[in-house]
């Protein structure tokens, strides 16, 4: 088992990619703490992973609330131990044309997709640093920190500035033996994304005719990249993004034809 005796905190893991983030992490042994504002999924959560043996609890959580970071950091640490692995995955995405996005709309998704995972790091790596331990942290972002979408400003906008995040925290981190790294998941088959919660059935079929493997991703394909940066396999990886979109992104920037 790739995780055992490491303890995660997996931010959104009430539902969607989340959620297969946290299975994946307790099958390979890691116990895992559920931070989520969905209370009922993130119990749903648990039951699920406690259905096949593994150690798991949830706690809620509002990523934006440095209050409720505090809150989940210690609830993973009085039930598991110090984290060593924390996934920030909790994220908002709305469709609204830029001319009428609104202020309350564009800084409620900063707050959750890029000051919830500025702050949750912060508080991670401040306690990793207090117990003398290294650790991993993933990000996920998306393929719209590439690549510009319209009707989209707040989601890409947030998910850019994550990856750069990223790469900043990755350097003033990496002297503490943190490793701070990101998956951008093209478009993957969530709940949400089949029930045409977030796009289009117009937009998803447009986005599949770019992805050069022929399909939409799985949470499972990106759960597997996730626990390749939170494993001891990537030991020497920190600062990258890891694009995990059947080919999405390799041909965005360039005239196809
Ligand atoms: N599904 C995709 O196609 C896709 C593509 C690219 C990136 N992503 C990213 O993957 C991540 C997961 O998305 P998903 O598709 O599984 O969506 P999802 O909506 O199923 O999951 C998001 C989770 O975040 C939680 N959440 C929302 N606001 C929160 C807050 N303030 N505090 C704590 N938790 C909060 C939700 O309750 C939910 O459980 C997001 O960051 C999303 O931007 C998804």
């Amino acid at each position: 088992m790739e995780l055992e005796q490491q303890v995660a905190i997996v931010t959104g893991a009430a539902s969607g990619i989340g959620r297969s983030i946290a299975l994946t992490f307790a099958a390979e042994g890691a116990s895992v703490l559920i931070a989520d504002i969905d209370e009922a999924g993130a119990q749903e959560t648990v039951r699920l992973i406690e259905a096949k043996g593994g150690h798991a609890a949830a706690t809620r959580c509002d990523v934006s609330a440095p209050k409720d970071v505090q809150v989940a950091l210690e609830q993973a640490q009085a039930r598991f131990g110090t984290a060593d692995i924390l996934v920030n995955d909790a994220g908002l995405t709305t469709g609204m044309p830029f001319l009428e996005f609104t202020e309350e709309l564009f800084d409620r998704i900063l707050a959750v997709n890029l000051r919830g995972p500025f702050l949750f790091s912060q508080a991670f790596a401040r306690a990793l640093i207090a117990h003398g331990k290294g650790g991993r942290i993933v990000n996920i972002v998306s393929t719209a920190a590439e690549a510009a979408r319209i009707n989209a400003v707040g989601y890409c906008t947030s998910k850019a500035g994550l990856a750069h995040l990223t790469r900043v925290m990755a350097l003033e981190l990496g002297p503490y033996g943190i490793t701070v790294n990101a998956v951008g998941p093209g478009m993957t088959m969530t709940q949400r994304i089949q029930q045409n919660e977030t796009v289009s059935t117009a937009y998803q079929r447009a986005f599949l005719k770019e992805v050069t493997l022929g399909r939409p991703g799985q949470p499972q394909d990106i759960a597997q990249a996730v626990l390749f940066l939170a494993s001891r396999h990537s030991a020497y990886v920190t600062g990258q993004v890891l694009y995990v979109d059947g080919g999405y992104t390799a041909g965005k920037l360039s005239v196809q034809g």
